[in-house]
């Protein structure tokens, strides 16, 4: 049968009509998955603003610009409007800031799903990668941006924090000072509990007193903790860490390990030195005990910003010493507690923390660069301090000046060595 040109028209129009709703189904399917990841920026972006602490917010690359560099059309920024300003979740944290009293009970407990995903991060980059090809056809490609499009994370979204105290400074942070601290120097801050002029003029506003006192009891270490915790709220980083004056901090593995991450998902990296979780009495219910993991403050510790903006009720403008002494524990356990406990979030172990509780120089040479921290302790018989080549043990007691000048050998104090 022979097909008039009529209707070999209409089959045209009809077949190209087919193709442009096809078209059209794929991308609005786009914008919607790009839309989810859009509002969960939005919703972080107005939880921090409503962050009200006294600290003195420090000058800061807008953490929340991470998706700027699309270039999208008006059609989509405007439904994302749309969207987000209903999409702030009545369980965001920035109800929370509101609540004077501690009250776990509306707490929004996370269910499996987000456990599932927890446990591989590697899941949710995979989602991401496939999302991102679903929509590269208005996209241009954009370097340094993950598979969500989200700005990879630069050493200057990490706030390092640096627990110490005036009896320390010579004979430790000193020893920072020569070593990691020039890697990192505009992240880091040291919190201490004296005013020291010397140390002062060298680190200026990066030397903090807590006003903290000095002694090594509960409440004046979750004082500094508490101080710790509102200067990073106010820098608005992506990542707290947090180490001890007697750790070494690889710097450009931190940073490595962290990309791994992403930090507006809640992330607790660390490394606990029990094999087993801490069991302490629970005051509230007699006789019952709670159970929990938390990360050795001495190996060091990273906290994600949305995580630490869940904390917020618990450790957020000087809370987290009420917490400690409900409960009677220690700053890093108290750490666990609220994030294990309270929040029912988990500790990722990340074994490339050490801190001087394990065997130190059990780790091979060869594995040094990949460690993130590595500490000493000086107090035993035969000190526990990293095997490393380098400096004599004159020169070097700590290993922190010989491992330094392993990991970066430009260093002119490391000539000497070559
Ligand atoms: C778990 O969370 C997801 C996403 O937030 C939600 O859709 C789901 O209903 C939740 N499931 C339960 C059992 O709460
Ligand atoms: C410690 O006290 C001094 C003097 O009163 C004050 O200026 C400083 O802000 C206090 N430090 C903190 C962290 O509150
Ligand atoms: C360590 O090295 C310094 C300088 O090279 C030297 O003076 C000192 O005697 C050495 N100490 C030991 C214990 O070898
Ligand atoms: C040494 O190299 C590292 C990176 O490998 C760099 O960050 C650092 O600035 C260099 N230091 C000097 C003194 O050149």
């Amino acid at each position: 049968m022979r097909l008039s040109f009529k209707k070999v028209v209409k089959y045209t129009i009809f077949l190209i009509m087919v193709m442009f709703l096809n078209i059209w189904i794929s991308y609005t399917v786009n914008i919607w998955s790009f839309n989810n990841f859009q509002d969960r920026e939005k919703s972080s972006e107005v939880s921090e603003i409503s962050y009200g602490g006294a600290v003195p917010r420090p000058p800061e690359d807008d953490p929340t610009k991470d998706g700027e560099g699309f270039n999208i059309d008006l059609n989509l920024h405007f439904s994302r409007k749309q969207r987000s300003a209903k999409e702030i979740s009545p369980n965001n944290e920035l109800a929370y800031y509101s609540k004077d009293k501690l009250s776990g009970t509306h707490m929004d407990r996370k269910n499996n799903s987000n456990l599932l995903h927890k446990l591989n991060p590697l899941t949710d980059k995979h989602r991401g990668r496939g999302k991102k090809k679903a929509f590269v056809v208005s996209e241009p490609e954009i370097e340094k941006t993950d598979e969500t499009g989200v700005r990879e994370t630069e050493l200057s979204d990490i706030f390092i924090s640096v627990k110490t105290t005036s009896k320390y400074h010579q004979s430790r942070v000193s020893i920072l000072l020569k070593t990691w601290y020039r890697l990192a120097k505009e992240q880091i801050y040291f919190f201490t509990d004296a005013n020291d002029q010397e140390f002062k003029d060298v680190l200026g506003d990066h030397l903090v007193n807590t006003n903290c006192s000095a002694d090594h009891r509960r409440h004046s270490l979750s004082c500094k903790m508490a101080v710790e915790f509102d200067y990073y709220m106010a820098s608005r980083k992506r990542w707290f860490c947090h180490v001890d004056d007697d750790v070494y901090l690889n710097v450009p593995r931190l940073l490595e390990v962290l990309r791994g991450y992403s930090h507006k998902e809640d992330w607790y990296l660390g490394k606990p030195s029990l094999k087993y979780p801490l069991e302490v009495v629970d005051r509230e219910n007699a006789g019952m005990k709670l159970t929990f993991w938390f990360a050795t403050g001495g190996a060091g510790f990273c906290i994600s910003r949305s995580l630490a903006l869940k904390m917020g009720p618990y450790a957020g403008g000087g809370r987290f010493v009420t917490t400690a002494e409900k409960v009677r524990l220690p700053d890093d356990c108290t750490v666990g507690y609220i994030i294990e406990y309270l929040l029912k979030n988990r500790l990722t172990v990340i074994e490339e923390f050490h801190s001087h509780l394990e065997t130190l120089w059990l780790i091979r040479p060869h594995q040094l660069k990949k460690q993130i921290t590595v500490s000493y302790s000086e107090y035993s018989s035969k000190p526990n301090v990293i095997n490393v080549q380098g400096f004599n043990s004159t020169q070097d007691p700590t290993r922190f000046l010989s491992l330094h000048c392993f990991l970066f050998p430009n260093f002119s104090e490391c000539r000497v060595l070559l």
